[in-house]
Order: structure tokens, then C-alpha cells, then sequence
């Protein structure tokens, strides 16, 4: 029987409205990224405090530590005091009931070997792999498994074989834009670990900032820097955790462009005199090196050489993006040297500069990337292309047996949702692309540019979505049902809590300062219905500079708000099916964000900061009315008019235009309700 408006209303105060539950797929369980093969048994592994670890084989260092923070791990979920403090090589154990074996202890470099076996019965764990760094990624899989019931803790019995299905699984943090401390750095490598992705690329140096000691050339960091840079001893530090971790760190200096906070300190690399200062606002900027200059060159082989040392990764990123070509239009002595050379154009002068970074890379035994600009005809075979102005890029490297990765639909910075990424495959199925060219698509990289980000929000810009971009990179092609990576990202977005990251506790610290009171409940219902505008939209409300405060609704607003996933689910399977539970909880989650304009009004009027969304909460309020209106319609099995389908359609477009720079982001769940209703008999 259908239900009636007044009925479903007593149902939603009955059903309370599930946050997420910990009910696990029968294949994929709440692993992510999923596993290449899963074959789940009947059963399970009843963990208590007897759990004992036995690490066998000839597995080097790594390993030791690693299964005592999993030992860690494990205990700060279940409280369970585990016999085990810590595990050491000297380790003795009787009776283990999880045994780790590896074969031999791997390098952390391109390539490395990333497989293992778990196998988990009702009496023993198995984790098998032919190198530590296998064993690493074995162990996130055991504590991804690691669930309860009414009995206690347990895993699943489980026969997991997993390999990535990409060698190159990444994350860019630009620490330059807006600078980060080496302790967040750090807990983005552990949550990077958590869901296998591999390489750690810094974007080091950049118009605002020159963000790495070098003791050759100091005044790089010294002049360029406003003092925010990592030591030397920092880096090493930062590559020894990674290393740990099973992740290797690759440095860019992007060159010839993005590079005014170099010329703070040494002019004379530039095409023009300057003076320059340290970039304070954000775009595509004129300073570029001066490739006229054998001085440029002979400077940046004492540099590179200093850098390479320090970074053991094989890989070097030089940047090359875009070099806007003005500062050589306007310099006589760049323009005299390509009258000399007989180069005709700034494309092929960049080639040029390419040409001679390139010698001195391998010179240092590096292997040269950057970005797709550098992607011209005849560059040699071994430089890789980093994709970020489109797939196709990618694809034609990868055509022309060039190695590739693709960054193009993971730009994280733009505010897109987790499933935009999720469904961007570096090489889905129906590529056209010859089997032989395939091996050159390494795999691909989440970017997190900075320009509106701080130490305060970054966390929640680059998780939970990442997860989602680390499962396309990890997990067979044929992974990719939204609902059930949406239902293991909010597990997995809880658990990355554990290693410190703040993407959700300090959204709430900001709203805190931003109400200055604790009472922050209709400022959060409110967030959690909104998001901030796409694309680079943001920098067309206002000049951002470096110093603009980030700190507005906006800057906690986040893009993939768990309740609109919710929410939009269970439109879909309302408009498919008319299933009652999920009427009853659209109608109680439009109630609440209805309701909710009143309580912040109160507080809009007292706080200045928060009249920039008045209208928006009174708009978020008409939004989610027109919702409870479509839903009453449906019920009783009736049509609206003509008129009303066409009114609110007009309101909804005029409130869709952004203000606050923010998105209400149930929108499109609700103009699909009209639709529905509009297409109703
Ligand atoms: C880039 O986003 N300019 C690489």
C-alpha cells in the first residue's frame, strides 16, 4: 500500500536515517580500492587478545613496524589489549594466528612489487608476499576487514590475490600556493598507504613560493619563501617515512614558467631584469627563465645535481606548463639568440630549454617528466608525460611509445564530486588504442593545487575523493558501481581518521570559529546541502591573493557531502521504485534542511560573516519545500499543473545561480523529481 504525506511523516520518526552501516557487500566487503580477487568464505576469524603476529621469510625492515602500528591500529578500534606490544626482528612467538611471509625485502621505485595473498580462515590469517612493500599493502586489506557483530571483532574468511592494476598511483600536493608542515605531509602519506597509492609528487616550486633549502643557492628559499620551506633534513625525513610506507616521492621544479619566487633571490635566471617578487596572486604569470643565457643552464646543472642527491627517486619533474612566452617576446636578448639559433617560435624555444634540462637529468641518471606542453615532436623516448589539459594527450603519448600518467579528470581542486573521478579510467575498455600502446599508460595522479586551500581544509579537499581516484588506479577496470564505492568511501573516510587526518574534524573546528560558539548544528545542516561552485569558478567572485583568508562557508563546504550522496541515492531508488523506506527518508532529510533556515537566521543576523548566505539558506529552504511538494504529489499518485511544474522549474534555475560561492548541491535531485512528475500520467 502506498503511503500518504501524513503516514510517511510518523514512518521517518520511526526510521531513524541511517548514517552509513557497516553491512558488508558479499564481494567486495569494504575494501578499498577492491581487490583484484576476492573469494569469500563461510566464516570468520574471532579476533581477541591472543592475536599473535609471526613475521617469517626475509622481509628487511620495513615490515617490523608496520605490523605494530597495525598491531596499534587494531587495538584503538576494538580496545582490545593485544599480548603483542610491538613486533621486532628478534620477535619470538608460539602458536602465531597470523603469519606474514616475504620472500625478500623491496625497493620503493617504479615498478616495485606490490602483490600479496591473504588468506584468512577461522583459526589463522595467512598474508603472503614476494616483497615487504606486498605485505604493507596486505596488512590495509586485513584492517579494512576487520568488522564486528554482536559477538565481538572479526574478519571475514576470506582468500584475497591482489595486484594493482597501475604501477603509478598518485597524489600532487602543491605546497607552494598555500605551504604545508612536514607532520601533514606525513599523515597524507599514511592515509595515501591506507588505500595503496604509491607516489607522492611535490610540486616544490612555483610563482608564490620556493618551498625547499638548497645549500648551493639559498637565496632561492631565503628570498623566496616568506621562511615557509622544507630543510633538507626535512625531505630526507619526509622520503624515509614515505619509504616506509611503501611510497616513493617525486619532486618537481616547474621551469621555464611558474618560477618568479626563484628570481626573487637570483634576477638573473630571468628573461627579464625584474626586480621580482614572490607571487601573491594566483593565474598564469609572465616571469620565465632566460634560455639565452648559458649562465641559466650552468646554474640549473649545480642545482638539479644538488636535487637529484637529494630525492633517490628515478623520476624528475621539471613542470613545463604554461610558459605564456611574454617575458621572451619582450626580452632583445632572447630574441636576438632565436634570430641566431634560427628558432622560430617560443613552442620551439621551450623545446629547446627542454632539450638541454633533459641532458641534465640523465646526466644525473633521472628520468625526465612534465607536464603535456613538453609533449612535442621529436622529444626523446624517455621522458614522461604527465596529462593534465585532457586524456587525449595521454593517449597520444602512449600511441608515440611515450611513458604517461594521467592527472586530466583528477584535478581534486575543482570541487568535482567523487564519482566524476571514480569514472575516469586512464584506459577504459572502449579506448581505441593498440594493445602494444597500452603499456605505456603508467597510471595516474589525484592533483591537489592550492591556490584556495590551507593546512586548515586541505585534508578535506583531498580525502575522502582520493580513495575513489586510488581504487580506479588499483582495482580491475570492470570495478566501478558508484553506489557501493559511495558506501565504502564514508567507511573508509572514518578510518582515515585514525591517522590524523582532519578532513572532518576540522570543518567543525572552522564552523566553531566562524559562529564563535559551539551551537554550530543549523550552520552544519545547512553545509551539509550545499557545496562550493566547480571549476575555477570561485576565482570569478572575488581576487584571491595568498594571504585571503579561507575560512568562509565555502572553505568548509565540501563537494561530496555524505548526506546529498545519501540523499540523491535514495532519490534514484524513489523514482525507480517508489520504495517507501526511501520516501520516508527523502521527506525526513527535506524536513530538516526546511526547517532549518529559521535556526540560522538567528545566527546569520549576529555573525557578519554569515550574511554572505542568507539568501542562499532561505533559497535552501524553498529548494527542499518544492522537494516535500513533489514528494506529496507522488504519494498520492497525482500530477501537479502545468503551471506549478513550470513555476518551480523557473525558481529552481534562478536559485541555482551561486552565491557565496556555493552550489546548493540537492538541485539536481529535486529538477529530477519534476521531471519525473512532469512525465507522470
Ligand atoms: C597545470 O595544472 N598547470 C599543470
Amino acid at each position: 500500500m502506498r503511503l500518504n504525506l501524513v503516514r510517511i511523516i510518523f514512518t521517518c520518526f520511526c526510521f531513524s536515517l541511517p548514517a552509513f552501516s557497516f553491512c558488508q557487500n558479499a564481494t567486495t566487503l569494504n575494501l578499498m580500492p577492491v581487490p583484484e580477487k576476492v573469494i569469500v568464505k563461510t566464516g570468520a576469524f574471532r579476533l581477541d587478545s591472543s592475536f599473535v603476529i609471526s613475521i617469517t621469510g626475509d622481509p628487511g625492515k620495513r615490515i617490523y613496524p608496520y605490523a605494530t602500528r597495525m598491531l596499534q591500529r587494531m587495538g584503538n578500534r576494538t580496545t582490545l589489549l593485544f599480548s603483542q606490544a610491538y613486533l621486532s626482528p628478534q620477535t619470538k612467538t608460539e602458536k602465531p594466528t597470523c603469519i606474514m611471509h616475504c620472500d625478500s625485502p623491496g625497493k620503493v621505485e617504479m615498478n616495485m612489487d606490490e602483490s600479496y595473498q591473504l588468506n584468512i580462515s577461522s583459526g589463522l590469517i595467512l598474508l603472503n608476499s614476494a616483497t615487504d612493500i606486498g605485505a604493507l599493502r596486505g596488512m590495509e586489506t586485513l584492517l579494512q576487514l576487520l568488522t564486528c557483530d554482536s559477538l565481538g571483532y572479526y574478519f571475514p574468511c576470506v582468500d584475497i590475490s591482489d595486484k594493482p592494476r597501475f604501477p603509478w598511483r598518485g597524489l600532487l600536493i602543491d605546497v607552494c600556493r598555500h605551504f604545508y608542515p612536514v607532520d601533514m605531509i606525513k599523515k597524507n602519506i599514511d592515509a595515501m598507504a591506507s588505500v595503496k597509492m604509491n607516489v607522492l609528487h611535490l610540486h616544490l616550486s612555483e610563482d608564490q613560493g620556493f618551498r625547499i633549502e638548497s645549500k648551493k643557492f639559498p637565496k632561492l628559499q631565503q628570498l623566496g619563501s616568506n621562511g615557509s620551506y622544507y630543510s633538507q633534513e626535512q625531505i630526507k625525513d619526509i622520503i624515509q617515512y614515505a619509504d616506509e610506507r611503501g611510497i616513493r616521492v617525486v619532486p618537481e621544479f616547474d621551469m621555464p614558467g611558474h618560477t618568479s619566487a626563484w628570481f626573487v633571490g637570483h634576477p638573473e635566471l630571468a628573461s627579464l631584469p625584474g626586480p621580482y617578487e614572490i607571487g601573491t596572486t594566483f593565474g598564469v604569470f609572465d616571469a620565465s627563465m632566460d634560455p639565452s643565457k648559458k649562465y641559466t643552464f650552468k646554474f640549473l646543472a649545480a642545482f638539479i645535481k644538488e636535487m637529484a642527491k637529494l630525492f633517490p627517486d628515478e623520476y624528475f619533474h621539471i613542470g613545463g606548463d604554461e610558459n605564456n612566452g611574454k617575458n621572451w617576446d619582450n626580452s632583445p636578448a632572447v630574441q636576438e639568440f632565436m634570430k641566431k639559433k634560427g628558432i622560430k617560435t617560443n613552442d620551439e624555444l621551450q623545446k629547446y630549454f627542454n632539450k638541454k634540462i633533459l641532458k641534465i637529468i640523465t646526466a644525473n641518471k633521472k628520468k625526465m617528466m612534465g607536464w603535456d606542453e613538453i609533449f612535442t615532436p621529436g622529444l626523446p623516448k624517455n621522458v614522461v608525460i604527465q596529462s593534465w589539459r585532457g586524456k587525449d594527450y595521454m593517449k597520444g603519448a602512449a600511441l608515440q611509445g611515450y611513458q604517461t600518467i594521467l592527472s586530466s579528470g583528477y584535478y581534486i581542486d575543482l570541487s568535482k564530486t567523487a564519482r566524476e573521478h571514480y569514472l575516469n579510467d586512464p584506459l577504459p575498455d572502449t579506448m581505441k588504442i593498440e594493445e602494444d600502446a597500452k603499456k605505456y599508460i603508467l597510471g595516474g595522479e589525484a592533483t591537489m593545487w592550492s591556490e584556495l586551500t590551507t593546512w586548515e581544509n586541505v585534508d578535506s579537499r583531498i580525502w575522502p575523493r582520493t580513495a575513489a581516484i586510488a581504487e580506479r588506479l588499483w582495482s580491475p577496470s570492470a570495478v566501478k558501481d558508484v553506489e557501493d564505492m559511495y558506501r565504502r568511501l564514508e567507511i573508509v573516510s572514518i578510518q582515515l581518521e585514525e591517522l590524523g587526518i582532519t578532513h572532518i574534524s576540522n570543518r567543525e573546528m572552522m564552523m566553531r570559529r566562524l559562529t564563535g560558539s559551539d551551537s554550530i548544528e543549523a550552520l552544519k545542516t545547512f553545509i551539509s546541502a550545499v557545496s562550493p561552485v566547480k571549476g575555477y569558478r570561485r576565482h570569478s567572485f572575488r581576487k584571491y591573493t595568498t594571504s585571503t583568508p579561507l575560512t568562509r562557508t565555502v572553505d568548509i563546504a565540501v563537494p561530496d557531502e555524505p548526506a546529498v550522496v545519501r540523499f540523491d541515492q535514495c532519490v534514484d531508488k524513489y523514482l525507480q521504485s517508489k520504495e517507501d523506506s526511501a520516501g520516508s527518508q527523502i521527506i525526513l532529510q527535506l524536513m530538516t534542511w526546511k526547517k532549518n533556515n529559521a535556526e540560522l537566521q538567528k545566527l546569520i543576523k549576529k555573525i557578519p560573516a554569515l550574511n554572505e548566505i542568507d539568501s542562499v539558506s532561505a533559497d535552501l529552504s524553498l529548494v527542499a519545500g518544492i522537494g516535500i511538494d513533489c514528494m506529496d504529489y507522488f504519494e498520492k499518485d497525482q500530477k501537479p499543473g502545468e503551471s506549478w511544474l513550470t513555476q518551480q522549474t523557473a525558481l529552481l534555475k534562478e536559485i541555482k545561480k551561486p552565491r557565496a560561492e556555493i552550489d546548493i548541491a540537492i538541485i539536481p535531485s529535486i529538477e529530477k523529481m519534476l521531471e519525473a512528475l512532469k512525465e507522470s500520467k
